[in-house]
């Protein structure tokens, strides 16, 4: 059996609360899908409900920690935590009824992440993981895959977003990328999922330019502690201020910087 940390209790008592507001709308989303009226701005009004709901949690836990969340910007304390939140991730997929979206919590110590949560309400998958401590997929122990050839693996990616400057050039690494294996690549549209599913060996390899801290602050503690690897595309580990990165197992990452050469 699992023994959570203080912080993780905090984290999973914050998403589990704000999860049931999401999962009532996400029904309803369901519903509007089909309807002549379409989801709307629901979707808006969803994620900052969510983000209230967390940060209401995690600020009575915690009151001295900073906060840094996608819809409301900093929360600055004099303290060296601070809480890194995406209130949903793979809102686009909420948006058109996919069940396939998050909620993501990193937990920052003097500009470090050590501790991460990745919350799936819909599969009820809870992914977890502290420096030190392993990472776990509800109560198990995860590992990174085994696989060692890019040709046979599986790899995920996602964008261009709309009006990006490098469009040409994320286009050109996809087809570099297809040509090179054999089960097309998957676009699932949450890159914090994206980064669990390296964690627990769903996938091989992820890279996504043009991510925020958000997108990605929790994924990196629970990859690196599942033995995988986090870099940018180029193998640097200033991902985060190039927001470009690029996660795998440890046997198929030199292979995946290469293609960026
Ligand atoms: C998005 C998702 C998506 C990725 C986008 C992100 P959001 O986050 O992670 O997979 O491709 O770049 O912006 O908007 O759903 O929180
Ligand atoms: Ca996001
Ligand atoms: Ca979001």
């Amino acid at each position: 059996m699992k023994l959570n940390s203080a912080n993780i209790n905090v984290m999973m008592k914050a998403c589990r609360n704000a999860a049931k507001p999401l999962i009532r709308d996400f029904g309803e989303v369901e519903k509007l899908q089909v309807s002549v009226k379409g989801p709307g701005d629901f979707v808006t009004t969803s994620d900052k409900k969510v983000e209230k709901i967390l940060i209401e949690e995690l600020s009575k836990a915690r009151p001295n920690y900073s906060i840094l969340s996608e819809e409301i910007g900093e929360i600055k304390n004099d303290n060296e935590f601070k809480w890194i939140i995406d209130p949903i991730d793979g809102t686009a997929n909420f948006l058109h009824g996919i069940p396939h979206f998050c909620i993501s919590i990193g937990l920052e110590k003097n500009n470090e992440i050590i501790s991460g949560i990745i919350f799936d309400p819909i599969k009820d998958e809870i992914f977890t993981a502290e420096k030190g401590n392993g990472s776990y997929l509800n109560n198990h122990r995860l590992r990174v895959s085994n696989r060692n050839k890019l040709k046979d693996s599986i790899i995920f990616t996602g964008g261009p977003k709309q009006g990006v400057k490098e469009r040409d050039l994320i286009l050109e690494e996809y087809k570099k990328f297809s040509s090179l294996v054999h089960i097309p690549i998957r676009k699932m549209g949450s890159a914090a999922l994206d980064m669990a599913y390296v964690a627990a060996g769903r996938c091989d390899g992820f890279w996504h330019r043009n991510l925020n801290y958000w997108d990605i602050a929790a994924g990196i503690v629970i990859i690196k502690e599942a033995g995988g690897f986090v870099t940018d595309v180029k193998g640097n580990t200033n991902y985060i201020e190039n927001k470009t990165i690029l996660a795998s197992n440890s046997k198929i990452n030199q292979e995946m910087i290469e293609v960026f050469k």
